[in-house]
């Protein structure tokens, strides 16, 4: 059947998806070097031709010649056509696509859309050519250049100059036949007050053409000289831009975020600008926006870690409730287990707060890189930098004290990973010198509240010990340092799911062969479920270390004695660790309880 696939949303299956990622659900992928190999799906081999880019996010293989994108993956492997194979991508990756076929009036939509990237683009290139060629844009020139920016730097960006005037674009357009109607769609000229015609919206002004992920030009930017106001002023919500959606820089930041796999926020076109000409152009600005779900979404393809730059601790403390509440929302339909390959991956997300009356531009223009990159290796996790403001703010006076756990309470009890809110809890403890279950009381008492306004979704008991198994088993596939310990702990023994206690044991059975080489872990099982609940694991990169590592382990020795500490439990691990005396003991504790139970049975009948 001839669906429509709307342009827009095959680009946004393509930035939320990872090849790599899609194909080792099917292929054993090996990593070597920028690429990663497999046997080929399409033909039989037995040495590994079939070779999978990450970065250009492609397939290719050289013994039959099979290659081509995710989509071209999927037609070829399940034997279906485009739309098919875009439809089950779209679901998958949770991309919502209109289901009717192409009407006249989608058709019109697509070809506006197309119209208006290419008056966008000719915008671009008229307001550059006034920048870097005529006399008109020697001020923007001079005032950037002031401010650092090298010419490079400039051209890698676009960017432009709007001249002094009501229609030098207004002309420009019409000489080039673009109709007024259609550039008043793209925001570009406004219609006048009074009577007719139109003028120039972007006027004396230097210019940021804003781009999409796939480099179309959806809007602008335009900044005064001077201190004139508006600072700055925007295109329009158009159908192209989307304020909330858009991220300026991205579609030159994209490929060094997927090689370093960290990503830099930053709020500013001109700190974008000034990381990027400093060589940090793995960066991206929201444009003074605050961060959304949809910009998360977008970066989640790129990278796994972000790093937020603020130029103030109340931006700071601000953006970091506002990802809890993102990522809480994210969490809301996950299901405690589910290891598939559509889990959110978790994305470490970073604080970054300069010294008071920085901005990136600034700071970085003052002390230098190696400065800037010493403040971002200590950028603090959302929760501990909320925890740590709170202290700076509250000092650890009594008073201080209370007032830092009310202050913290709700986001730590926001925290849904039963784990990490443990951890969260043991470190408040540490710093503000209180007692652990004082804390855990203060933040159960927190999260009856969020329940009830819907923003707080309990775990249930044996959803709670599945994620900490779950969690143990990724920390076993990424921290392999900690396989010992878990042997002798002998902790995979305790675990209730059977796929976890069957990976766990896997690992530790084979840790001589393999160490950390997780894909030698998938090549010692036939197991589809188990491999691709490995690969699921060991593809996210949580950042371990020893002693966090041993908290967690604790915390899963503290739960097991709490809630597994029945007698049938212990007959369990007894006879799982051949301990026959004490099975034998606890076979006859058993038995004792039973005769009891009898007992009382019959008086209770008797008496009855
Ligand atoms: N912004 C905006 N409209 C304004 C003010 C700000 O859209 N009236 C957006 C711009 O994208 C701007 C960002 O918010 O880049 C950050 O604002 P601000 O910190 O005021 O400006 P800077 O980018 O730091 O610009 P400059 O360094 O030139 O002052
Ligand atoms: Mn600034």
């Amino acid at each position: 059947m001839a669906f429509f696939i709307p342009e827009d949303k095959i680009a946004e299956i393509k930035s939320r998806s990872d090849i790599v990622e899609f194909i080792s659900e099917f292929v054993l992928l090996k990593n070597a070097g920028k690429n990663y190999v497999g046997l080929c799906p399409f033909h039989s081999e037995k040495t590994p031709s079939f070779t999978v880019s990450p970065d250009r996010q492609i397939f290719y293989c050289f013994g039959c010649g099979a290659g081509g994108n995710l989509i071209s993956f999927l037609m070829k492997k399940d034997r279906i056509s485009f739309p098919e194979a875009a439809r089950i991508l779209a679901k998958k990756y949770g991309v919502k696509i209109p289901e009717k076929r192409i009407s006249g009036e989608a058709k019109k939509r697509i070809s506006e859309i197309e119209g208006l990237k290419s008056i966008n683009r000719l915008a671009m290139d008229f307001y550059s050519h006034v920048l870097f060629n005529t006399k008109a844009g020697e001020k923007g020139l001079y005032y950037l250049e002031k401010r650092g920016f090298n010419r490079k730097t400039l051209k890698n960006f676009n960017i432009g100059f709007a001249p002094h005037g009501w229609s030098n674009l207004l002309n420009f357009l019409r000489k080039k036949n673009i109709s007024d109607s259609l550039a008043q769609k793209a925001g570009l000229i406004v219609p006048k007050k009074n009577g007719g015609g139109f003028y120039d919206r972007f006027r004396n002004r230097i210019i940021f053409p804003i781009f999409d992920n796939n480099s179309a030009v959806t809007g602008f930017g335009g900044r005064v000289l001077d201190d004139s106001l508006p600072k700055y002023l925007n295109s329009p919500e158009t159908i192209l831009y989307n304020k909330s959606r858009s991220l300026y820089g991205l579609n030159m930041a994209k490929e060094k975020c997927r090689k370093t796999g960290t990503v830099y926020i930053v709020e500013g076109y001109l700190d974008l600008l000034s990381l990027y000409q400093n060589g940090i152009d793995n960066s991206v600005a929201t444009l003074g926006t605050s961060l959304t779900a949809d910009h998360l979404q977008l970066l989640k393809a790129y990278a796994e870690k972000i790093v937020l730059v603020y130029d103030s601790d109340e931006a700071g403390i601000k953006a970091a409730h506002r990802c809890i509440e993102l990522f809480w929302k994210k969490h809301i339909n996950f299901k405690a287990g589910d290891t598939s390959f559509n889990k959110e991956k978790n994305v470490d997300t970073r604080i970054l707060v300069l010294p008071r009356g920085h901005d990136p531009a600034s700071y970085l223009s003052e002390f230098g890189l190696y400065s800037f990159l010493d403040h971002a290796k200590k950028a603090q996790g959302v929760i501990p930098f909320i925890i740590s403001s709170a202290v700076n703010k509250h000092g650890l006076s009594t008073e201080g004290k209370i007032k830092i756990v009310s202050d913290v309470r709700s986001s730590i009890a926001a925290v849904n990973d039963y784990v990490a809110r443990g951890l969260y809890i043991k470190e408040l403890a540490e710093i503000a010198g209180i007692n652990e279950a004082v804390i855990h009381e203060s933040i159960k008492e927190a999260m009856p509240d969020m329940q009830r306004t819907g923003t707080f979704k309990k775990e249930k008991g044996a959803d709670r010990e599945n994620r900490l198994e779950e969690k143990i088993i990724s920390m076993m596939l990424q921290f392999s340092d900690i396989i010992p310990e878990i042997k002798k702990k002998n902790i995979i023994s305790y675990f209730r799911d059977e796929k976890f206690k069957a990976i766990g044991d896997l690992i530790i059975e084979n840790f001589a062969v393999i160490h950390g080489n997780v894909a030698g872990i998938i090549s010692l099982t036939d197991d589809k479920l188990i491999r691709n609940t490995v690969a699921s694991l060991a593809i996210v990169d949580e950042a371990w270390e020893y002693n966090g590592c041993m908290k967690l382990l604790q915390q899963f020795e503290t739960n097991k004695t709490r809630s597994n500490n029945t007698l049938l439990n212990k007959i369990k691990a007894a006879e799982k660790e051949s301990d026959y005396e004490l099975l034998l003991g606890l076979l006859k504790q058993k038995q004792n309880q039973a005769e009891k139970k009898i007992a009382a049975n019959n008086l209770d009948f008797a008496g009855g």
